[in-house]
Order: C-alpha cells, then sequence, then structure tokens
C-alpha cells in the first residue's frame, strides 16, 4: 500500500520553546460529515476548538478559534487535547507523571504533526508534544475513517529521563465537547443481566464509568456509551456520539462537565492499582478509544460504528459464519460417546454446519464432572471419550458436519493438576486465603510461560485435529486478590494481563488466520473491538430467553454487527419455537436444545428455519440495520435490515408485551429502501400449518413503505412475523 504523508513542523527545537511565538497551527481531522479541529496556540498549548460538523471550505478552521467558552478557563488548559497534570491544569487529567526526579508536573507542548494518507479511506493524523522542562513526549494518534465518521484515537507515551517515570494516569483519549446540555446512555448489568441502559443529563463534576474486574470486565459495566447533545437523541434524530475503549480489561472513562459547560472525556486503560513504570525510551503505547458522532441519531451512529466494525475491525467480517448446534444447556457436564454419536446426528438432520463440544470434555485426575474441577487439564476424559477429541471430529466428518470444541484457557481450577504442578501460575495473594468466581482461579498471563500453555492448549487441539472448526473461548471468572508470582512490579499487573491475553491470540491468529472463535464470557462479560481483531463472533449473554434476547441484543447493535452476534434457541423460555428461532436469526444462529425431543411440527420448523437463515442471513449480516419499533416503548419490536443495493429488506416484528389485546394495531414504517422502487412484501419462517396474515400479492413503492408503512399483524396468535421485502 502506497502511504502518503504530510508534515508541519513548528520551526524551532524543543530547548528553545519559548512563550508568544507568532504562529499558531490549525490541525483539523475530516471525516465525510465531521471535523475534529485543534490549535496549537502560540503558547504551544494545543486545543480542541471544534468537533462538529464539517465546514464547506476547510481554510475557515482557522477562524474559528476557540468556539468553547474559555473567559473563565484561568488555566488554558480546559479544552486540552491531552490534558496533563501538575502544572497549570485545574480538572481531571489524561496523564499524570512522576519524573525520574521525583518532579509531578507535566507539561505538554505542541512540536509538530503529520499526517500519512494510509488509503482512500483512513488518515492517520499524528501529533508530537513535548515538555519543555523534561525529556519527555506524547505522541497523539487520531486515525480517522472517512466514509464511516469513526475516529480511533490512542497515545505513545515516551521519555529519556534519567531513571522510570512513574505513569500514574495514561489516557487514550480526551475529546472536548460543546452543547448546550449532555445527555449519557450507559449500560449496567450482570450475568445474565448485561446491556441495561440509563439515560441522564450530565451534571456539574466527574461522572466516571469503569472496572476492575480484570478478566471478565464488562460484567458489570462495557465501556461502550453514547453522550446526545442538546437533547436525547432518538433513533433518526439529533447529535450523538458513541465511544467505546479497545481494550479487554480495566478501563475509565471520566466524563466532565467543566465550569464553562463543555463535556470533557477522558478514557484509557484504568489507572486503578497499575502506576506503570516506564523505562527510558521504552514506548508506552495506550489502546484505541473509538468514537462516532452523528447528527440523524442513533440509527445513522450505529450502521456507521457498524459498517466500520465490519470492514475493519471485526475478524474476518465480510466473510461467512457457521450455523451450528451446541450441547451445552441439552447435557451440561453429563454426557459420553454415545450421546455425543446421537448429538451428531442431531446435527445434521437440524441441517446446521457444525456441532459445539462444550464444557466437560477434560480432565483425568480431577474429570470434569462439575465445575470445581479439571480447568487446566486439556485432555479428553477418557472415561467420558474414550477415543478423543480425534474419533468426534472424524464421526462429525462422516456425518457431514464441522466440529467444535469449547475452552476456557486462561482459567485453572484449584482442584487440578495443572494447579497442583504450578501454584506459581496462578493469580493470588501469597499470605491470603483464595477466593473464588465459580470455584476457579485466573492464571497469571503476564508470565511467559503461561502465555505459551495458553496457546499450547489451542495450537494442540489443532495439530491433533486439523479439521476443527471452531473453538468457543469462555472466560468464566474475574480477578480477585490480583497478584502475579512473575512480576516483580505488582502495579503493573492488571496492564501486562491483557498485554500477556493479546499476546497469546496474536500467536494463535498468525497460525491460524481465520478458524471462527467465539468469545464467550459467561455470557457477555467481555466483548471489545481490541478482542474482536480475533474473534469472529461474541455471545452476548447466557440469557437466551428471546424476550429478554429481544431487549438485550437491541442494545449490544448500536454497538457491534449482527454478524458478530451468537444468537442460539435454548429451553430458557417456554415462548414457542418460532419465536425463539426468529429472535436468534437477528444474528448468528445457533441451537442450545435437545432435538430429539422436538415435536414432529416443531423440528419441520426448525430445519426450515434453518434453510430459510441460509438464504436471508447475508442481509442480516451484511445489511444496514434500521430499528423500527423500540421494545421499551411499544407493545411490538420491529427491526429491519436491508442490504446494499436496497433490493431486499428482512423484517423482524415481536411482540413484547402480553397484556391482553396487545399486537401492532398500525402499520410500521419501513426504512433504508429505495423510494422508487416497487416491492413486494412476503411472510417467511411460518410454523408449519399456519398461513401468513400477509396480502402477498401486492406491490408496494418503497415510498409508500417508508412512508405509510406496512402492518406485520402481530398479535397474541402470531407473536413473531419475519417479512421478506423484494424488489420487483
Ligand atoms: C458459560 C458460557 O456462557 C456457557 O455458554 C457455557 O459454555 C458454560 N460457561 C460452560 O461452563
Amino acid at each position: 500500500m502506497k502511504i502518503k504523508a504530510s508534515y508541519f513542523i513548528l520551526p524551532l527545537a524543543l530547548g528553545a520553546l519559548s512563550k508568544n511565538i507568532a504562529l499558531a497551527q490549525t490541525i483539523s481531522i475530516e471525516t465525510n460529515k465531521n471535523a475534529l479541529v485543534l490549535l496549537a496556540d502560540k503558547k504551544h498549548d494545543l486545543n480542541t476548538v471544534y468537533f462538529g460538523p464539517k465546514l464547506a471550505d476547510s481554510k475557515e478552521y482557522a477562524n474559528i478559534d476557540a468556539v468553547y467558552g474559555k473567559d473563565k478557563d484561568y488555566s488554558g488548559q480546559m479544552a486540552s487535547a491531552y490534558t496533563p497534570a501538575g502544572s497549570r491544569n485545574l480538572l481531571e487529567p489524561a496523564i499524570q507523571v512522576i519524573h525520574a526526579d521525583g518532579n509531578y508536573s507535566l507539561d505538554l507542548q505542541y512540536v509538530s504533526n503529520k499526517v500519512e494518507h494510509i488509503s482512500d479511506d483512513i488518515t492517520l493524523t499524528s501529533i508530537l508534544l513535548k515538555d519543555p522542562a523534561y525529556n519527555f513526549e506524547v505522541t497523539l494518534f487520531y486515525k480517522a475513517y472517512f466514509k464511516d465518521d469513526v475516529i480511533e484515537q490512542w497515545s505513545n507515551i515516551r521519555h529519556s529521563e534519567k531513571g522510570n517515570v512513574t505513569l500514574q494516569k495514561f489516557a487514550s483519549a480526551n475529546l472536548y465537547l460543546k452543547a448546550p446540555s449532555f445527555w449519557l446512555t450507559q449500560y449496567h448489568g450482570d450475568w445474565a443481566k448485561e446491556m441495561r441502559p440509563e439515560e441522564t443529563q450530565i451534571t456539574h463534576g466527574i461522572k466516571t464509568l469503569d472496572t476492575k474486574l480484570g478478566t471478565r470486565a464488562n460484567l458489570f459495566q462495557p465501556s461502550v456509551f453514547m453522550v446526545s447533545l442538546d437533547k436525547p437523541a432518538t433513533e433518526d434524530d439529533g447529535t450523538v456520539m458513541y465511544g467505546g475503549l479497545e481494550w479487554s480489561g480495566n478501563f475509565r472513562t471520566d466524563l466532565e462537565l467543566d465550569p464553562e459547560n463543555n463535556l470533557r472525556i477522558i478514557s484509557g486503560i484504568n489507572n486503578y492499582a497499575s502506576p506503570y513504570q516506564l523505562k527510558p525510551n521504552e514506548d508506552f503505547v495506550t489502546p484505541a478509544f473509538w468514537y462516532t458522532l452523528s447528527r440523524n441519531g442513533k440509527g445513522e451512529a450505529s450502521r456507521n460504528v457498524q459498517h466500520w466494525a465490519r470492514n475493519y475491525k471485526l475478524l474476518d467480517g465480510k466473510g461467512s459464519r457457521l450455523t451450528l448446534l451446541n450441547n451445552w444447556e441439552s447435557t451440561y457436564f453429563d454426557f459420553d460417546e454415545t450421546k455425543l454419536a446421537a448429538l451428531l446426528k442431531d446435527t445434521k438432520k437440524l441441517g446446521v454446519d457444525l456441532f459445539l463440544l462444550d464444557d466437560g470434555w477434560f480432565g483425568n485426575k480431577y474429570p470434569r464432572n462439575g465445575d470445581h474441577t479439571a480447568l487446566g487439564d486439556w485432555e479428553e476424559t477418557k472415561t467420558k471419550l474414550p477415543n478423543g477429541i480425534a474419533s468426534l471430529v472424524k464421526g462429525a466428518q462422516d456425518n457431514g458436519v464441522k466440529f467444535g470444541i469449547w475452552i476456557e484457557p486462561e482459567m485453572v481450577s484449584p482442584k487440578s493438576e495443572l494447579y497442583e504442578k504450578h501454584p506459581d501460575w496462578v493469580i493470588k495473594q501469597p499470605k491470603r486465603d483464595e477466593y473464588y468466581y465459580r470455584n476457579q482461579l485466573v492464571l497469571d498471563l503476564s508470565n511467559p510461560a503461561v502465555q505459551d500453555f495458553v496457546y499450547g492448549i489451542v495450537d494442540n487441539l489443532f495439530t491433533k485435529n486439523p479439521a476443527l472448526a471452531y473453538i468457543k473461548w469462555d472466560c468464566n471468572a474475574v480477578i480477585y486478590n490480583a497478584y502475579s508470582a512473575h512480576l516483580k512490579n505488582q502495579s503493573q499487573f492488571y496492564v501486562d494481563y491483557v498485554r500477556g491475553l493479546y499476546k497469546v491470540l496474536e500467536r494463535i491468529r498468525t497460525k491460524y488466520p481465520k478458524v471462527p472463535m467465539m468469545l464467550c464470557s459467561g455470557g457477555g462479560g467481555r466483548v471489545d473491538y481490541a478482542a474482536l481483531q480475533y474473534f469472529t463472533e461474541f455471545w452476548p449473554s447466557d440469557n437466551t430467553d428471546p424476550l429478554e434476547r429481544i431487549f438485550i441484543q437491541w442494545e449490544y447493535s448500536y454497538f457491534y454487527p449482527a454478524l458478530s452476534s451468537s444468537n442460539h434457541v435454548t429451553d430458557w423460555s417456554k415462548l414457542p419455537i418460532k419465536f425463539r428461532t426468529d429472535v436468534a436469526m437477528m444474528g448468528k444462529l445457533g441451537f442450545d436444545i435437545v432435538i430429539s425431543k422436538l415435536g414432529e411440527s416443531d423440528m419441520q420448523f426448525v430445519q426450515g428455519a434453518v434453510k430459510t437463515f441460509n438464504d436471508i442471513k447475508a442481509v442480516v449480516w451484511q445489511g444496514d440495520q434500521y430499528r423500527l419499533l423500540n421494545p421499551r416503548e411499544n407493545s411490538v419490536a420491529s427491526i429491519a435490515y436491508v442490504n446494499e443495493a436496497k433490493t431486499t429488506g428482512i423484517m423482524f416484528n415481536y411482540l413484547v408485551n402480553y397484556r391482553y389485546g396487545e399486537g401492532s394495531s398500525m402499520q410500521i414504517k419501513l426504512k433504508g429502501l429505495d423510494a422508487g422502487k416497487q416491492y413486494k412484501v412476503k411472510e417467511i419462517n411460518l410454523y408449519p400449518g399456519t398461513k401468513s396474515g400477509i396480502n402477498e400479492s401486492k406491490s408496494y413503492t418503497g415510498d409508500f413503505l417508508m412512508k405509510v408503512g406496512i402492518n406485520p399483524k402481530v398479535s397474541s396468535g402470531r407473536t413473531s412475523v419475519i417479512l421478506q421485502i423484494d424488489a420487483q
């Protein structure tokens, strides 16, 4: 790839940085609709002067100066593009350090900037800042994805002082927004309660979103959030920014409404218990913080993020995915070769691509017959699987399906041979009692020997079974009693754990670039765009009750594409199999039910549903998503996916309110169609023996369907309706 670069350097050496040099430098980072404008002022402070709609003439950015109220900015640093602590700053810093000589002050002054044109769609702007009093520098990076209006921002921190510098805080990004008011949408949750939204107006002071859980870091709170400007954004109206940190461990985002009523957003790795000793001439590269800004509401923002993710972030984001039958909820730990042989036959009968063997296949000294034992002992349990995984892979092939397997490689059971052999590989405090989450402990991935071991688990499986087609990578425990027997400096533990994890995943992906892997974390405890560079999909929640899933998947979909969402049909709910399957079809369809116990009609239905899904999956996975009716505000939830050519739309409609007489009383307006095209509407995925309530002989213009709409006729007798809209 040809990379073009342009440079701007202030014409003075660092040693000569002096005040009042009559030269200001405007740096604008533009995307399709937006511009982020920074100004290196005469004093060499780098401030944000604007983040909003792009101007027609980019020369005019130089005239913006500060549109942010700065009358009472005593420090001149409220709008700092990367706020240093300990000199003039009065607010939350982005970076805080202790220099090698013990001094706590930092000033960062603009030195130069550079723009690289990575492709027609991507530019990378880097800005070098230096401290005039210390040999300390930070380079800010802004990677702008033009079409999708997304920016990824990170920093590289470096020094050449005489000794280590302690990084007390080391954010990835420091944004500055201007609006009359700000509305934060954040998420909270727990096991089986993922992605519960809360929206509040941001008041003065600091609101922090963070986690200190180490692994499974999103259990209570993910790093993704939205900020609406001026008023709460709706699906198609209002200005809204989305953001999230690309980091699978502790994160921290501070949203500070400053005394001038502007919003400062500072996001990065959580500095909790993590002062980092940075050696001279070592680079500390922060993870990226991604963000997007839409002036047409949440829908446009999410379509941009989903498109960006499929094109640039999610592993194999433009590729296909495997449908599957999983045995977790149908057998739990209780299976053997005979049961699995029957399940392989069921997989074929169902018509899905792959059988996924879940937890319980390993451990001999302490067999994995429950969740108290064997994590770490990744050898087939001889009593359950005397012929090993290899015979199962072969059995799958004989049945014309693929085979996948569950692992939880970062974990160790106290009752395991691994624990007995390598107690020093286990994260635990030497002088304290062990404390367990799901009866297990976490391995110390900051230790290269442990990294080798974890890599070896995956590598051995593939080496022994080259036809293995899928991995489900689970992660059920948080980190208690954080301590590494390997690290000399405990304060690097949380950061080095995640770096160790990425090193392992990097090695796996170097050798096995595209084998599909599901990112699971006892439900949705871990999903972010750093992890998704290594995984093809994630597990949103163990809660597979379809009614719950409508809400959970709805919220995830603001940030992640349907292609990445593993949705399984299970027995969590008594709702009809059609309802359960239809909900799972809004993503990557899988089943975790006892196929052999399905009645004749149910069986006929699921077999048909798999075929239907194969017909429509390209639209769901690669199309644009439109949220039509919000289940939080209506008795019916309605979501549509439309392909790029606008020739096919798939509209999913579900009853979410089971009170008497509830249903779709009116037409639902489609979105994203071509107004000038003629479309026909048909109902698909009907349960055997039922008739569609839709008149399929009529045709409508896109204009009609988007202005007047169509009634899917959802009612207590038709709780789930999928419509296919095809251009003629
Ligand atoms: C938690 C996962 O979310 C489940 O799907 C299942 O794989 C269990 N772990 C197995 O222990």
